[in-house]
Order: C-alpha cells, then sequence, then structure tokens
C-alpha cells in the first residue's frame, strides 16, 4: 500500500504548483498558439496509443483527472468530455486564452473523491498527475470506480530509480517534517515502476500497453561540462522516465 501525505503537505504541493503554473502563464503570453499546437500533438499521439484499445466515438464519456490548464481532454473532439483538477477555477481564470472554445467541462475537486457514479465512462486521462496528489491509492480507487468495465485508463507517471525513491521518502518522512526542499516540493511521491504496477494490479487493472520515455528527453545539443556533470548526478539519482502506461479495467 503506498501511504498517503498529509494534507498540510499537500496544499504545500498545491502552492508549488500554483506558482509554476502562474509564471507559466506569463512566460507563454503571445505564445498561446503553438502551445494549443504542441498540446494538440500530445493528445494526438495519445489517441493514436489508444486506438487498439478503445475507438473514440461521441457516445463516449471521458475524464480526465487533474486537467490542469489545458490537458489531453481538451483536445479530443469526440465524446462527452469533463476534467477534474483541484486547482481548476485558478486555471480557468489564469489560462482562458488556452480553454476558449472547448467543450470540456471542467470542475474543482480531487481525484480520491470523484463526484461521478459507478461506472460512468470509457475512457479515463491521467497524465503526470499521481505524483502530485495527497493519496493515489484513493485516486486509483476512485478511477476504477467510475470507469466501465474494459473501460480504459491512460496513465503517465514519472517513475525513478530506487534511489529517487529512497531519497524521497527521506525527505517526506524526515527532512520534510521541518522543511520541505524546492526540488520536491510538487512532488510529494517518487514511485519506481514497479510501485505503479503493482497499485494498478491492487485495484484490477490489467496493463495492455507501456512505453518508458527518458526524462528529460535525451538532447544531442553540446553541453558544458559542468552542466554534463549535473545532468550525470541527476540520471545516477533519479534515472527519471515519463511512463505511459494503457490500462484495461477488468472489473
Ligand atoms: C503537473 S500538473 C499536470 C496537469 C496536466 N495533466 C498536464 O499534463 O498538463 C498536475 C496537476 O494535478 C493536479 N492535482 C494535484 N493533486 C490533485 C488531486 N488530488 N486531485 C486532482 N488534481 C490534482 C494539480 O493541480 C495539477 O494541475
Amino acid at each position: 500500500m503506498i501511504r498517503g501525505i498529509s494534507e498540510k503537505r499537500w496544499l504545500i504541493a498545491q502552492q508549488y504548483q500554483r506558482t509554476y503554473q502562474q509564471q507559466k502563464a506569463l512566460q507563454i503570453c503571445g505564445y498561446e498558439k503553438d502551445i494549443i499546437f504542441d498540446r494538440s500533438i500530445h493528445s494526438k499521439r495519445v489517441c493514436n496509443l489508444l486506438s487498439p484499445f478503445l475507438t473514440l466515438t461521441d457516445s463516449n464519456r471521458i475524464l480526465e483527472v487533474g486537467s490542469g490548464p489545458n490537458g489531453i481532454g481538451f483536445f479530443i473532439n469526440t465524446g462527452d468530455r469533463y476534467g477534474i483538477d483541484s486547482l481548476a477555477g485558478f486555471y480557468h481564470h489564469k489560462f482562458s486564452s488556452l480553454q476558449v472554445g472547448s467543450k470540456v467541462k471542467t470542475i474543482c475537486g480531487k481525484g480520491e473523491q470523484l463526484p461521478f457514479r459507478a461506472e460512468t465512462f470509457n475512457l479515463i486521462i491521467c497524465d503526470n498527475v499521481l505524483d502530485h496528489t495527497m493519496n493515489p491509492e484513493l485516486v486509483i480507487k476512485e478511477t476504477q470506480y467510475v470507469l466501465k468495465k474494459n473501460g480504459v485508463l491512460f496513465l503517465a507517471v514519472d517513475v525513478h530509480s530506487w534511489a529517487g525513491h529512497l531519497l524521497s521518502l527521506i525527505h517526506e518522512h524526515l527532512i520534510g517534517r521541518w522543511i520541505i526542499l524546492k526540488w520536491f516540493g510538487s512532488h510529494p511521491f517518487y514511485f519506481r515502476y514497479k510501485d505503479v504496477v503493482q497499485l494498478l494490479n491492487r485495484y484490477g487493472f490489467r496493463i495492455a500497453f507501456k512505453d518508458l520515455q527518458p526524462h528529460p528527453p535525451e538532447s544531442n545539443k553540446a553541453r558544458s561540462v559542468l552542466s554534463q556533470l549535473k545532468l550525470g548526478l541527476w540520471k545516477f539519482l533519479f534515472h527519471t522516465r515519463y511512463n505511459q502506461i494503457v490500462c484495461i479495467n477488468l472489473g
């Protein structure tokens, strides 16, 4: 079982997220079209991954948990679409230019307590959210509850080496009692791949597809010796991978 964190710790993570998004809102000013284009490409890629497992039609109900300012669901053009995010009101206000014309119904709420009936959705998307939540175990449990039998969950989450996982535990359970380090600020959890697999299996999900990408993406650009050293240390400690998983709800 993955132990949840206190509400106090989660609210700190949310504050980090809000500050990060506030900065992003300033940086994207004037580049909205480019951002929308990039995000729509990401969404298309995910839809391609999903296509062997689900045919997207207008009769589908789709939910994005942790939909952010303009998550994947904002660019899917079929079905009845919902997004839920604990910062949905803030995003609606700060990122209105990215959400304009979207038919996604966004709700301010938590993945740990989804305001929907059992077996409502054909597809649930959870992209880079699970390690930001208060209780990942509850989020997956709720997801399974509101997803139809044989429905599809697209889960993307960073996974780390045992070293990163251990450092995060030390931070959360020892150092974090006094001070939250910026490095771990918005991420209360550093999962290993096996933690994610075990979590999904506990709630009756079968992994149908997985893809582990280096994170940050590898670049061929020449780097200074110092930045190469930094990257080497980062890789040694965390060995982060952006992990995309398509799962089927076996019920
Ligand atoms: C890194 S952002 C990713 C947003 C979006 N999925 C994307 O890829 O752009 C993580 C999001 O999860 C949201 N979040 C954190 N904890 C949550 C919870 N318990 N329930 C719902 N959303 C949550 C945050 O507010 C934030 O918008």
